[in-house]
């Protein structure tokens, strides 16, 4: 096999299969057929090393992730749940950010910050996203051409996890870019030097605001984190100022790659919009079928904490394991025409948020930007039409376009914002 002497791409030691460290595999056309081979043929695949890292194993059947996110005790968190960390020796996070710890530990960190997840919390926060979700719809559709990727979902979530952790708005603007240079990078040409420095302006941020609520507290997820204590001790500074990052960037990128992956479907499959507009499926089912279809988070990492056996595999304690929802969530084992997007599927048990005890804690909130932006979208939305090509974002952790230039011909008669949610 001939290599362009311009691609400094790590190279699988297995040319055959592609390489799953290098960003460049996922924007392939032919990922699908990558991930059924892999489910049919080799569903727990030992992946050579790379010039990113040691071997890591690939975990692509839906009943393998399930055992894997249910059983922390033989497959850990603390040392990172991204392939990115796990490979270049671990996240220096691990075992005080939520993401990326243990119990008890864990258990401890996610009953204190569950107060923050309160349904009467959500709900409230929910509101505010309704509102938000349609003004920026009824903007672009007033503009009549847009780049949704841009001019909506980028803005929906950030706002959202920023009014819950109590960031003023002022500083929301320079949040946004931080994160998403943070965990992805928009161009190829991005560094690892870049996504650290903004890694670290996110911190910095947080540790401003955290020394401002210690002394005057107010209704915000800030506040909740100085104040409380896990285990009868606070938490030291470090560890609010990484938990308060960790929202972010669990839940920005994520929510906006489903918000514009559920345009760019609706586009691909205008008989499942119709089917919305008609009220043949209902925004609930949408949502979730949007999740699994979409699958922002491709895979999450964990390390075997002793030896253990995973579909007569042997895993050795220490080894590296990646379960890919992206991949679980097409399983024909489980889901009746995976390959199919039907917004009226059920049931849809998929993994996109997860599992077991680090199953998503933003799970209520992600559903409901997405159902907000897509009842806005029904409501005053008569034709989705794509006026370019969506550019890929460059990840081996997330999935989706960061941009997505789209006309939004307006209905005649905006329908009340209710009827749509239903
Ligand atoms: C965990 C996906 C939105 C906060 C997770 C995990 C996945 C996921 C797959 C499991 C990680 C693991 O097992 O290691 C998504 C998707 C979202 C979304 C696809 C949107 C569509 C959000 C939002 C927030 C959030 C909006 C916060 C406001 C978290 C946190 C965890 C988590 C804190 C860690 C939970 C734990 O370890 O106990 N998410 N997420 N997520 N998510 Fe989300």
């Amino acid at each position: 096999m001939t290599r362009d002497p311009e691609d400094t791409s790590p190279m699988p030691a297995d040319p055959s299969e592609p390489n799953l460290a290098d960003p460049a595999t996922f924007v392939r056309p032919d990922m699908d057929r990558v991930w059924r081979r892999l489910r049919t043929h080799t569903p727990v695949y030992r992946h050579p090393a790379t010039e990113l890292g040691p071997a890591f194993w690939v975990l692509t059947r839906y009943a393998d992730a399930l055992t894997v996110y249910k059983d922390p005790a033989r497959f850990g968190s603390a040392r990172g749940n991204m392939l990115t960390s796990l490979l270049a020796g671990g996240d220096p996070a691990g075992g005080r950010l939520l993401a990326v710890s243990d119990p008890p530990r864990h258990t401890a960190l996610r009953t204190m910050l569950l107060k923050a997840f309160s349904p009467r919390l959500m709900r409230r926060v929910a509101e505010g996203v309704r509102v938000r979700a349609d003004a920026l719809v009824e903007r672009a559709v007033a503009a009549g051409e847009c780049d949704f990727a841009r001019e909506v979902s980028e803005i929906v979530p950030i706002a959202t996890i920023c009014d819950l952790l109590g960031v003023p708005e002022s500083d929301q603007a320079a949040m946004l870019a931080l994160s998403k240079r943070a965990l992805s990078a928009d161009r190829p040409g991005d560094t690892a030097r870049d996504m650290r420095m903004a890694r670290n302006e996110i911190l910095l941020r947080f540790s401003d605001l955290a020394r401002a609520r210690r002394v005057r507290p107010e209704d915000d997820v800030i506040s909740l984190l100085v104040h409380a204590t896990v285990d009868g001790a606070p938490l030291t500074e470090e560890e609010v100022v990484l938990n308060c990052y960790g929202l972010v960037l669990a839940g920005d990128e994520t929510g906006r790659l489903a918000m514009t992956g559920a345009v760019l479907d609706f586009v691909r499959h205008p008989d499942q919009w119709r089917a919305l507009k008609e009220g043949r499926a209902g925004v609930e089912s949408a949502v979730d079928e949007i999740l699994r279809w979409n699958s922002p988070a491709m895979h999450i990492g964990r390390t075997a904490r002793r030896d253990t056996e995973i579909g007569g595999e042997r895993i050795a304690e220490g080894d590296l394991v990646t379960v890919w929802n992206v991949s679980a969530n097409r399983d024909e084992r489980v889901f009746d025409r995976p390959e199919v997007f039907d917004v009226a599927r059920t049931p849809n048990r998929h993994l996109a948020f997860g599992h077991g005890p680090h199953f998503c804690l933003g799970a209520f909130l992600g559903r409901a930007e997405i159902a907000a932006v897509l009842a806005a979208l029904l409501a005053r939305v008569e034709v989705i039409e794509q006026l370019g090509e969506p550019v890929p974002l460059y990840s081996t952790f997330l999935r989706g376009y960061t941009s997505l230039p789209v006309r939004l011909t307006p209905v005649r008669r905006p329908v009340p914002i209710e009827r749509s949610m239903r």
